[in-house]
């Protein structure tokens, strides 16, 4: 059984003192985290006070971007071995903006990968296609592609404990969700090349995320696809009020 997982990316938004208010507004509103599993990524210069602030509560932090040393002269990067020391449990990697503006690539995204598993944190490994490739019906492979280097050398185990996060390009930012039957697809497509690359069991235990303009109004109906285990949620995770419906799309 996959524990569903509702997470916030807040992208580069937030200042400790909004950080402070924003964790503070969700004491006693958490899901149950038997049913849900909560999460906030947050920027780097938020992190100490989100952890702050969740301490003793059931939700859990994520960085948004680390490097793939533990440490050294890298100016600007951050640690995953200090991540881990922080306490921050999860590590969104691989999002498109970092692809896009940042020029990331898939062998990137693999050693970041390795560097927070070995450091005893949990990828997020985002994936999604441009609505170029879309339209060209080419975001099977694409996807599939970018999952199978993503996932280079990392163990059954291993993956089996990471997530995965479906973020069609052409949904983020824009209100133009994809729609249920598109989501599921390409859900659907990732725990199968999973399957593939290791096998059923694995691929059963995998959570696969949708992101993308998943917002209350139609969180239900993303959430109730087969291969859907959750959301990563960028401009609806920034509002108290909207976040809270998010993690409480179940009723
Ligand atoms: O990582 C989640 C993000 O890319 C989705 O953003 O604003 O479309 O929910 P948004």
């Amino acid at each position: 059984m996959r524990t569903p997982i509702i997470a916030g990316n807040w992208k580069m938004n937030k200042n400790p003192k909004e950080t402070a208010e924003f964790v503070a507004g969700l004491k006693g509103k958490l899901p149950d985290p038997s049913k849900v599993e909560a999460v906030i990524g947050a920027p780097a210069v938020d992190l100490q006070t989100l952890l702050d602030g969740a301490a003793g509560t059931d939700l859990h932090i994520a960085s948004e971007n680390n490097y793939f040393e533990d440490a050294g002269a890298f100016t600007g990067e951050t640690s995953p071995k200090v991540l881990a020391e922080m306490g921050v449990n999860y590590g969104i990697i691989g999002h498109s903006e970092r692809r896009g503006y940042f020029h990331e690539t898939d062998e990137d995204i693999n050693k970041k990968a390795k560097a927070l598993i070995a450091n005893g944190l949990t990828p997020i490994i985002c994936c999604g296609e441009t609505l170029e490739t879309r339209k060209a019906n080419k975001f099977g492979e694409w996807v599939s592609g970018q999952i199978k280097a993503a996932l280079k050398d990392l163990t059954a185990d291993q993956v089996a404990s990471l997530v995965i996060a479906y973020e069609p390009i052409w949904a983020i930012g824009t209100g133009e969700t994809a729609t249920p039957e598109q989501a599921q697809e390409v859900c659907h497509l990732i725990r199968e090349t999973v399957a593939d690359l290791y096998d059923q069991t694995t691929a059963e235990n995998v959570r696969i995320q949708y992101g993308g303009s998943m917002k209350p109004a139609n969180v239900k109906e993303l959430m109730a696809q087969p291969d859907i285990d959750g959301g990563l949620i960028g401009g609806a995770s920034l509002q108290p009020d909207s976040f809270i419906e998010l993690l409480h799309y179940q009723g």
